[in-house]
């Protein structure tokens, strides 16, 4: 592999100066959702691995201080103050309000004045599609210093009486800080950025009668609440996640194993493990904390990151893949070299 290749043309790298993630307290059990639909702790983690999932206490915590707390936590794990930040990027579809965005809050709340400070929706997506984002203004000198978090609190858009969604999600918040380095072989030496919105019906959050999507008129949908088409999603998933690998590993020129660490999206155990098995990635180098934290949307790839690189479960030897889809549809992928 030829680091240097991939990544001529930039004048300077990027470093991950630190991580942190936040989840709430409450955890809501399988068993728990099984009073409430009809499902079971069986169906549950035959299907998808998760046994709990971490849930809010509404209106005390939420996105906002979920995100707040994980960026606080990455700001301490770098040994920095919000004030030396250019950039605050939140990835999220769970933000209290369309306007602010929940990035001009979280920089409001953490002396990051007058850093620029935006949003990205790409659901699932989100974190990665944040990182790249980041990665590529830093290599470019747009910025020298940004503050990344990927949250989602979808305990706020779930309708607890819908068994399609209530059993896979849970709320979560990961950040990261990434700043310039002089080697212009660190950072994400390789990334993509993709969407095919022709399947965005398999998974909204209709607002109003009118966005609710053809062929969905007779399911009882809650407005503001999640729709998803689980086995539509699960098809596209399976297939997308596989490719978004592969094609990572090829046009980086690595082999499966020169890959220090797997950062996969955490939205149903069996669809990581397919892409283990098929791609023969070394199972040991794949976390997967869905057991405990479900699927956290945005929130999910930064929970990971952190609980990863804090217990030392990251080979910083060797680059790291992280690689996440959502809906939209989305999927994004980045090669980082440590
Ligand atoms: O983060 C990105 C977004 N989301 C995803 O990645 C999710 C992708 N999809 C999935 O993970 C899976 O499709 C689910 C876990 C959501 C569902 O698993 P599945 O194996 O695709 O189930 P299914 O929808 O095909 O349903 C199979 C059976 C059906 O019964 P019949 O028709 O075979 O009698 C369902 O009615 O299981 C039934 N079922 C349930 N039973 C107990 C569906 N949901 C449940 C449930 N508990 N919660």
């Amino acid at each position: 592999m030829n680091h240097a290749a991939l990544t001529a043309g930039f004048a300077r790298g990027v470093r991950i100066a630190g991580t942190g993630s936040a989840v709430p307290d409450g955890i809501l059990t399988n068993d728990d959702l099984a009073r409430m639909v009809d499902t079971s702790d069986e169906w549950i983690q035959q299907r998808t691995g998760i046994k709990e999932r971490r849930i809010c206490d509404k209106p005390r915590e939420g996105t906002l201080t979920l995100s707040r707390l994980a960026v606080q936590r990455a700001l301490e794990d770098a040994g920095l103050d919000g004030s030396s930040l250019d950039l605050v990027i939140v990835a999220s579809v769970t933000g209290e309000m369309a306007c602010p965005s929940l990035a001009c809050r979280i920089a409001g709340e953490i002396g990051a004045t007058p850093a620029g400070a935006f949003d990205v929706v790409a659901a699932c997506s989100g974190f990665v599609y944040a990182m790249n984002l980041a990665d590529s203004l830093i290599r470019v000198g747009r910025a020298n210093r940004i503050a990344i978090v990927g949250c989602d609190c979808m305990s706020s858009i779930i309708d607890y009486d819908d068994r399609s969604v209530s059993i896979l999600f849970g709320d979560a918040a990961g950040s990261a800080i990434l700043e310039a380095d002089d080697d212009p072989t660190k950072g994400s030496i390789y990334q993509t950025m993709e969407a095919d919105g022709s399947g965005w019906q398999a998974l909204y959050i209709p607002r109003r009668e009118n966005e609710i999507a053809p062929g969905d008129e007779e399911n009882p949908i809650r407005l503001g609440c999640l729709r998803m088409n689980g086995r539509e999603v699960y098809k596209f998933a399976v297939t997308r996640f596989q490719r978004a690998i592969k094609d990572g590993l090829e046009k980086s020129g690595l082999a499966p194993d020169e890959v220090g660490a797997y950062i996969c999206h955490q939205s149903n155990a069996r669809i990581i493990e397919s892409a283990v098995e098929k791609l023969g990635l070394p199972s040991e180098k794949v976390f997967v904390n869905i057991d405990k934290f479900g699927n956290s949307s945005a929130g999910s790839v930064g929970l990971c990151l952190d609980q990863m690189r804090k217990s030392g479960r990251i080979d910083e030897s060797k680059p790291t893949m992280l690689v996440a889809f959502g809906g939209g549809m989305t999927w994004a992928s980045s090669v980082w070299r440590h």
